[in-house]
């Protein structure tokens, strides 16, 4: 693979910024599927046993750019120290002093989790100034959040620009190495599945993997904008009313190219 990551880092006693996707569900207080948390253990645990002094980062829901006490990642640290029999540090900040102070003193091997990142309106608006401010907690950055990494926003985007090295975490590179053989060297037939409510998001997905696969099969509720856009009956369902047409072109796309496009029944 041609990108570097974090196995090719020296991280020891470098102050290590890993963006993480800890967007999980919370019920309670508590962390109700820890998957995502899961998924970046291997990373984690690599920069502990290297000695990186690491600042995690994440973004936890849609808060707007505003704090949102249920959408804090409190919980998440909690349940992170759990998984790595470890404390996880937690700062009920994201950038400024007590941020960096706090920073600055972690010992090699340990973690520190920040707040969460959309707490502020910089990260989604990939603020220069924001990623500035980020760019002070981080002497390597880590790209590890698979699931926002189609976001440009600061934390994914402005500040890796801004940080050397900048590599990619375990799960990100088995990601890309993963995917990259799938859209190039598919063992046929090559049928690809898509759920999640939104068509709108998907469009772009659908309209590059068209020529590629043989079928696609849609579920999830985006599939009820498609089954509006054949004509099927879809009562109360979620819909989104604006897609149908595109949805119904992307139909007919498939059709033409010999391509099965299976909703559920
Ligand atoms: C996800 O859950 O899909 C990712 O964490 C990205 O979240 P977002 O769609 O709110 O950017």
């Amino acid at each position: 693979m041609s990108k570097r990551s974090v196995r090719d880092i020296e991280p020891r006693g470098r102050l290590v910024f890993c963006r993480v996707d800890f967007n999980v569900p919370i019920a309670g207080g508590r962390v109700s599927d820890d998957t995502r948390i899961r998924a970046s253990l291997q990373t984690l645990r690599l920069l502990s046993e290297r000695g990186g002094r690491t600042v995690l980062a994440s973004h936890l829901g849609r808060p707007k750019g505003k704090p949102d006490p249920s959408l804090s990642l409190r919980p998440v640290a909690t349940r992170l120290s759990e998984l790595l029999g470890a404390e996880v540090g937690f700062v009920p900040e994201i950038v400024g002093p007590a941020a960096e102070r706090t920073a600055r003193g972690l010992e090699q091997g340990r973690f520190l989790l920040l707040e969460n990142l959309r707490f502020d309106p910089g990260e989604e608006r990939n603020d220069p100034a924001f990623a500035a401010a980020l760019a002070r907690l981080a002497e390597v950055y880590v790209g590890d959040a698979f699931g926002a990494a189609h976001r440009a926003h600061a934390s994914v985007d402005g500040l890796p620009r801004l940080v050397r090295p900048a590599v990619c975490g375990l799960l990100l590179e088995a990601e890309i190495r993963q995917l990259g053989r799938l859209l190039e060297q598919p063992d046929r037939p090559f049928v690809a599945i898509l759920g999640g409510a939104k068509v709108s998001d998907k469009i772009p997905l659908v309209e590059n993997l068209l020529p590629r696969v043989d079928a696609f099969l849609v579920g999830g509720a985006m599939a009820y904008t498609f089954l509006k856009a054949r004509g099927a009956p879809v009562g109360r369902s979620r819909v989104e009313e604006d897609q149908v047409g595109m949805a119904g072109r992307l139909l007919a796309a498939a059709e033409r190219g010999g391509k099965a496009i299976v909703l559920p029944v």
